[in-house]
Formats: structure tokens, C-alpha cells, sequence
């Protein structure tokens, strides 16, 4: 079993303090940095853009995982390519070819990812395995830290731990949503490597950032 990479997402930081937050959890173990990008169109709530992204980027090496929840998303690549990110994750409702939008991401140069919302079946990126590095799973409706895990999603991450190890190729799995110490066992039980947690990696304030992360990793 691979080890578990924990993505906070900086969602549940203090936004007044968000550069200092993002290397809070840099120092407390965070392997991935989950940045979730709303536009209050394709999702019912507004976050941030390139800009901020950009000056987070002195902040940490680590990569950069930015969550696109934002349509159309094909002309903002570039900039969030450009802005710092390592990891583009994008969800195919959010554009009419998202194989193009993968070649996007890689003309960049950056490592590409499909998301899947709780209604998004895994035959809508089938065709995108060959290419992509990163499936994302959502465990709640995409919008809100806070929310609860939905159960029912955990036979699709268990479908599609089967159908990367069939193709034999890296893509990381990752769990999105409502994950705490109780729900990440679950997550990681049905072959996810990679866990996003907003709410359970900033409860506490830094000093438990470490315990946190900790406690995530099963
Ligand atoms: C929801 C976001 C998530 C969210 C997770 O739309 O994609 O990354 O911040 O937050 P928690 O871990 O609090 O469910
Ligand atoms: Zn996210």
C-alpha cells in the first residue's frame, strides 16, 4: 500500500493570514497544497483567482493541487498554469471537450486531473485515463468546506483503484470532501491514495495543524 498523501485545502484557512497558513501546513506535513477555485456559476460560491494563487506561491514547494470548480474553464488555464500550479484538476461538466482541456493542462506543462462529482459516473473520464495523472472524487457537492462524506461515492473510488491498476498507469486517487479521522479509513480502504481535508487540517489553529494531518493519514 502506498503511503497517504494529505492535501489540505486551504478552504478552511484564515484567509486574512493565508500565506502564513499555507506554510503552517507545510511545516506540519502537508504533502500537496489543495487550492479550490469557485466562480459562483459552476458552483454556488466565489474564492479566489490566479492572483492569489501567484502570491501563495513563495510560500511552499510543495505542489500546488488547484481545484477548478469554475465554467467555462479552458481560457483560465494558462493563468493558473502560470500562476504556480502543479496539479490542474478540472471537472468535465465544465466544458464541452475536456480531452482538449487535458491538452491544455499539459501544454503548460502541468499535470492534469478530472473530477468527478457525486452524480459524475467514472464512463464520463474513461476516455481520459491514457492521459490524465489525477482522478479527484468528490465526497460532498462541490461549493462548501464542511460538509458531510457521502458514502455512496465509495464504490466508485473502489471502480476506479480497479481500473487505474488495470491500465498499470500513475494516476493519484484522490478523496475530496467531508474527510475526518472516521471518514478517511473509509476513503483509503476502497484505494484512495491522496485525501483533501479542509475542515479536520485547520480545526484547532496551528498548533494542531501536525496532530491533524497526522490523525488523516490511517
Ligand atoms: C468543496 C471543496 C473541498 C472542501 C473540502 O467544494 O472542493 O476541497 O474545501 O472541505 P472539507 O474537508 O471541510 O470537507
Ligand atoms: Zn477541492
Amino acid at each position: 500500500m502506498p503511503a497517504i498523501r494529505i492535501a489540505p485545502s486551504i478552504l478552511s484557512a484564515d484567509f486574512a493570514r493565508l500565506g502564513e497558513e499555507v506554510r503552517a501546513v507545510d511545516e506540519a506535513g502537508a504533502d500537496w497544497i489543495h487550492i479550490d477555485v469557485m466562480d459562483g456559476h459552476f458552483v454556488p460560491n466565489i474564492t479566489i483567482g490566479p492572483a492569489v494563487v501567484a502570491a501563495l506561491r513563495p510560500h511552499s514547494a510543495k505542489p500546488f493541487d488547484v481545484h477548478l470548480m469554475i465554467a467555462p474553464v479552458d481560457p483560465f488555464i494558462p493563468a493558473f498554469a502560470r500562476a504556480g500550479a502543479d496539479l490542474i484538476a478540472f471537472h468535465p461538466e465544465a466544458g464541452p471537450h475536456p480531452h482538449r482541456t487535458v491538452q491544455l493542462i499539459k501544454a503548460e506543462g502541468k499535470k492534469a486531473g478530472v473530477v468527478l462529482n457525486p452524480a459524475t459516473p467514472l464512463a464520463a473520464v474513461e476516455h481520459l485515463l491514457g492521459d490524465i495523472d489525477l482522478l479527484l472524487v468528490m465526497t460532498v457537492n462541490p461549493g462548501f468546506g464542511g460538509q458531510s462524506f457521502i458514502d455512496s461515492q465509495l464504490p466508485k473510488i473502489r471502480a476506479l483503484r480497479r481500473a487505474i491498476d488495470e491500465l498499470g498507469r500513475p494516476i493519484a486517487l484522490e478523496v475530496d470532501g467531508g474527510i475526518t479521522a472516521a471518514t478517511a479509513p473509509l476513503a483509503i480502504e476502497a484505494g484512495a491514495d491522496t485525501l483533501v481535508a479542509g475542515t479536520a487540517t485547520f480545526a484547532g489553529g496551528p498548533d494542531a495543524y501536525a496532530a491533524n494531518i497526522r490523525n488523516l493519514r490511517g
